[in-house]
């Protein structure tokens, strides 16, 4: 029970788990076996579920930390919040190189860049970069307030990765069952935080 404790516990058993659907779009860049838009969605799909759920980890910690057994997920997951972030960084980086790999033509790049559909991707990607970049606990210590400043940027990358997925999916359902529980949570953790706020300006009972 220990042994597995400690396996569950370890950021390696994480980062482990995090990586391996990698390892079919790694192998999908030096022997392309699928078919092109398949491929493309999954890789797409995976990165930008991966951001959202990173993004829902507060409010769903501020739930969990409600019940004894919530406690300890609600202490997992945001000791594991960065690393499901940079995967889903990741993701989009493989994603855009197998897109590159496919296109194979930098003026064409350029010119499916300026349009929406595509330019809202690498709008997103590049918001994620210096994101994902100092993701690390020698720039959490070095830029001080102005990482966290930098961190609220995630939300313009998902909003930009949404609209991107938007404007390529003929089905609109696929991004909103997506997009739905990621305004939820955010109205649950805007609704935690103003309940705080409440709670601490509120006068307190006079003792007598
Ligand atoms: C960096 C530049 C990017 C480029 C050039 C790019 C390009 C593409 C292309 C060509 C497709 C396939 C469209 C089709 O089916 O015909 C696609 C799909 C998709 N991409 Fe990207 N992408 C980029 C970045 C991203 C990022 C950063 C994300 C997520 C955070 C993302 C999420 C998606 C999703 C979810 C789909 C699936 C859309 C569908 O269901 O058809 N992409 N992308």
């Amino acid at each position: 029970m220990k042994a597995i404790q400690t396996l569950v516990a370890s950021k390696y058993s994480v980062w482990f788990v995090l990586a391996l659907p990698a390892w079919e779009y790694v192998h999908e860049l030096f022997y392309p076996s699928r078919h092109y838009p398949e491929i493309m969605q999954f890789s797409g799909e995976l990165s930008i579920q991966m951001l959202v759920f990173t993004l829902c980890i507060t409010p769903l910690t501020l739930i969990l930390r409600y019940f004894e057994w919530g406690k300890t997920i609600a202490r997992w997951l945001l000791r594991n919040r960065r690393y499901i972030g940079v995967a889903g960084f990741a993701y989009a980086v493989i994603h855009t190189i197998l897109y590159v790999r496919q296109t194979f033509d930098l003026e064409l790049i350029w010119l499916e860049a300026l349009d929406w559909p595509l330019g809202t991707g690498w709008i997103c990607l590049i918001i994620l970069l210096p994101i994902a970049l100092t993701s690390n606990k020698t720039s959490i210590n070095m830029m001080g307030k102005s990482w966290k400043v930098m961190q609220r940027f995630s939300y313009l990358a998902i909003i930009a990765g949404f609209a991107h997925w938007l404007l390529l999916d003929f089905f609109i359902d696929n991004a909103m069952m997506w997009i739905i529980p990621l305004v939820i949570a955010k109205l649950v953790h805007l609704g935690f935080r103003l309940y705080s706020r409440f709670k601490s300006s509120a006068p307190k009972a006079q003792v007598s």
